[in-house]
């Protein structure tokens, strides 16, 4: 039976006179080099059973010297092109979001644009943290929507071991570098991306950030010696906001849609915690078989966590064309989102 009867989309709520938007196809990278748990124990006063029972992580992908951010993107998007089979003049825009770009400025949808050629296409960058991939989903959908654009790459990629305190084992555990992109493209006959529910709390802006480097605190030699270019967090806080925004993102997304929980064939959740994950899951009321997790593998990549995941999910034929996904972040803003997709 179609799908298309069993759900609402929210989008046709307001007299809908644009076009639907699609995933194409995805793609991701992450690097070569595996740093576990058992190697962290000989870096910081941790051990491999407190990282494992608290938080799920076994391994991450940690880049290589001379490996940016936009390395880790062009990769991850020539891999989404070769499965949307599109050439890089198709592109019309390069939407990048990162928490670490390869420098300030330019953005590095720039640096991306010049290494796949798709020299046809505009570029810019957005920032919302571990949210960023799905905003920049929702940015991108609204030039498809609207008929501005045709292809729209996204793509969420972060070399986050360049901005961990590596002495720290509050947070020197928990994340990866990696990437993961994204075609966006109207597909007829097909939702795609039905909705997507955003949400920020600027109040809580502190929890987790990096205080140097921005106008506030410029680099200096002061601010290197206090360990201000660190990202720093309150895991403890930042952990409980977690499970009540993507709880609440999601809802909003599935009420949204008039779906209930049982019709989503995958949630994908921000792979940051197993033990967030599982939270959110238990009052969702979802079956194990319906979460993905590779949270063990990668640890928390930010804005490419969802994209990896979405990648690995339709890889591993567990997302179907005409499958209904619930895609969930969190993040620093602190941000959140949660999209319904018509696979
Ligand atoms: C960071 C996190 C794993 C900590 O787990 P927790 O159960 O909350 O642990 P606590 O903060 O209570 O710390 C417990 C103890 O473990 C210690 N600890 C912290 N990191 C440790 C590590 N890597 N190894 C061993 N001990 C560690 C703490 O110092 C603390 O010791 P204390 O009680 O003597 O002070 C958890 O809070 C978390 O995942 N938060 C959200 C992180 C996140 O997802 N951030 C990104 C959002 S996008």
């Amino acid at each position: 039976m179609s799908t298309t009867q069993l759900f609402k989309n929210p989008r046709a709520a307001h007299g809908f006179q644009g076009r639907t938007c699609s995933i194409a196809a995805v793609g991701s990278y992450v690097p070569e080099r595996i740093l576990t748990n058992a190697e962290l124990e000989k870096m910081v006063d941790t051990t491999d059973e407190w990282i494992t029972t608290r938080t799920g992580i076994r391994e991450r992908r940690i880049a290589a010297e001379g490996e940016f951010t936009s390395d880790m993107a062009a990769k991850a998007a020539r891999r989404a092109m070769d499965k949307a089979g599109i050439t890089p003049d198709q592109i019309d825009l390069i939407i990048v979001a990162t928490i670490t770009p390869d420098m300030l400025f330019p953005a590095t949808a720039c640096l991306v644009q010049h290494k796949l050629g798709a020299s046809r296409a505009a570029a810019f960058d957005i920032e919302a943290a571990c949210s960023g991939f799905i905003y920049a989903l929702e940015i991108g959908q609204q030039f498809i929507m609207s008929r501005a654009y045709n292809t729209v790459l996204v793509i969420g990629a972060e070399r986050l071991s360049s901005i961990v305190n590596w002495k720290d084992r509050n947070t020197c555990v928990l994340f990866g570098d990696g990437a993961g992109a994204a075609i966006l493209q109207h597909r007829p006959d097909a939702h795609g991306l039905l909705t997507a529910c955003m949400g920020a709390d600027g109040e809580k802006a502190m929890l987790l950030c990096m205080p140097g480097g921005g106008s506030r605190i410029p680099a200096s030699t002061d601010s290197v010696e206090a360990g201000l270019h660190h990202l720093q967090m309150d895991g403890k806080e930042t952990f409980k906001n977690a499970v009540t925004a993507m709880l609440t993102a999601a809802q909003e997304a599935l009420r949204r849609c008039e779906i209930d929980i049982s019709r989503i064939k995958l949630m994908i959740p921000h792979q940051a915690n197993r033990r967030i994950i599982d939270a959110v899951g238990d009052r969702l009321g979802v079956k194990p078989e319906q979460v993905f997790v590779n949270v063990d593998k990668y640890g928390n990549t930010s804005a490419a966590s969802v994209a990896i995941a979405l990648d690995e999910a339709v890889t591993q034929g567990r997302l179907q064309r005409g499958d209904l996904a619930l895609l969930v972040v969190f993040g620093a803003g602190l941000t959140w989102a949660a999209a319904v997709i018509e696979w």
